[in-house]
């Protein structure tokens, strides 16, 4: 299939929407109007958008992404008086989260209405839902007409894409149009809540940190078993895609991290072991750490080797630095023909925990606590 590629140059570069780049938000709107796919960029990743109200435009997401089709899709929408047409209730809780963080990074589960069809949700009796407050997605989504079924516009088991570039790197060929609007600003996806219970349960981590939710809740929300460990035989998440390995990079990954957030000396310690151990078996390692990691060990790597390929999330301070980053230096692991990956965790305080969740995952849970 060829791909219309979709470039929002004035968007890009001064982060408001021309009347050019409007032109072609409008092509891609069309697309998904009528049962086409369309990628779009959102804050949190790219989605890749299809009609949520369509079941033949949900089943072409599921090929298009080469994904199981029992794995629900978030539906998009441009504002809050469209939750009432595709869900059966708006609990309270529900009102008081759309309040305070729509529109953004959160998706909150709903019992779905008739109109939102099987091959959308996966064949649940829920939906999931998020107001997301990229201005280009709003308008896409607004455009359309139609709330957008969007999951993470990635090939299934890939890094989800967090710029025009890579979406175009991955899923080009197997959809209509792809929209570049430039980078993803939180680069990590949304939060998943879930409120159709008693207790709000967190189902997958994101910026809008579990924090924020008890806070505004005046609650405690549980977190889901897939965001405890390796699930076991026979376990099942909440959320289905919490289950596949995901976010993963091609060669296996070791994750260091420390029980007390200010370790990064022992953390440092153990990585330089770990790579010294690889490099004595010829593997070709790479590192993902912080300046601080690297400023421990630098000198000692400089005599080890010169082919380690070390990518540098920024500083242990700044964890929205390292989320914005996370995904494209998995990715760059790929293509950099990689036989080990060591990387430095982080505290899982407020937006860590989503960055944890993310590296523990990549790393299949293989984890060093020091
Ligand atoms: O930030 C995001 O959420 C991005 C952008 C494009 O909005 N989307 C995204 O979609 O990450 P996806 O499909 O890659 O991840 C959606 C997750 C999956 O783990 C899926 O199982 C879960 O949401 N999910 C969807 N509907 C659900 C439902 N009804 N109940 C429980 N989990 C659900
Ligand atoms: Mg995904």
């Amino acid at each position: 299939m060829e791909t219309k590629i979709l470039i929002l140059e004035d968007y890009k570069k001064s982060g408001v929407i021309s009347a050019a780049d409007a032109e072609k938000i409008k092509i891609a709107a069309d697309i998904i109007r009528n049962g086409g796919l369309a990628a779009l960029p959102t804050e949190t990743v790219y989605g890749l958008g299809g009609n949520a109200l369509m079941k033949e435009a949900s089943k072409k997401i599921y090929a298009a992404k080469g994904r199981p089709s029992d794995n629900p899709l978030i539906v998009h929408i441009s504002d809050i008086s469209e939750l009432e047409s595709i869900v059966k209730e708006i609990p309270e809780k529900a009102a008081l989260l759309a309040e305070y963080f729509w529109p953004g990074p959160m998706t909150m589960i709903f019992k779905k209405a008739d109109i939102v069809p099987y091959e959308t949700t996966g064949g649940l009796d829920t939906v999931a839902v998020r107001f997301p407050s990229h201005p280009v997605a709003m308008m896409i989504i607004r455009e359309a007409g139609v709330p957008v079924a969007a999951p993470s516009a990635n090939i299934s088991g890939r890094p989800s894409t967090t710029s025009g570039e890579h979406c175009i790197e991955d899923i080009s060929g197997r959809v209509d149009a792809i929209v570049d609007g430039g980078s993803s600003d939180i680069g990590l996806e949304s939060t998943i809540i879930d409120i159709t219970g008693d207790t709000p349960q967190l189902l997958r981590p994101g910026a809008v940190t579990k924090e924020m939710l008890e806070n505004v809740l005046g609650v405690s929300v549980t977190e889901d078993i897939a965001l405890k460990g390796p699930l076991a035989e026979g376990e099942r998440p909440k959320a289905p895609g919490m289950k596949y390995r995901h976010y993963a990079p091609k060669a296996p990954m070791i994750l260091v991290t420390a029980h007390s957030k200010e370790d990064v000396c022992g953390i440092s310690k153990k990585i330089l072991e770990l790579i010294k151990t690889k490099e004595a078996e010829n593997k070709k390692t790479a590192l993902l750490c912080s300046e601080e990691c690297l400023n421990e060990i630098k000198n000692d790597l400089d005599r080890l080797a010169e082919s380690i390929d070390i990518k540098i999330t920024g500083s242990r301070d700044d964890v929205k630095g390292i989320a914005h980053g996370l995904f494209e230096y998995l990715r760059e692991f790929d293509s950099d023909g990689i036989d080990y990956i060591v990387a430095e965790g982080y505290s899982e305080e407020e937006l860590g925990q989503a960055v944890m969740n993310r590296l523990k995952k990549a790393a299949a849970w293989q984890l060093i606590y020091v």
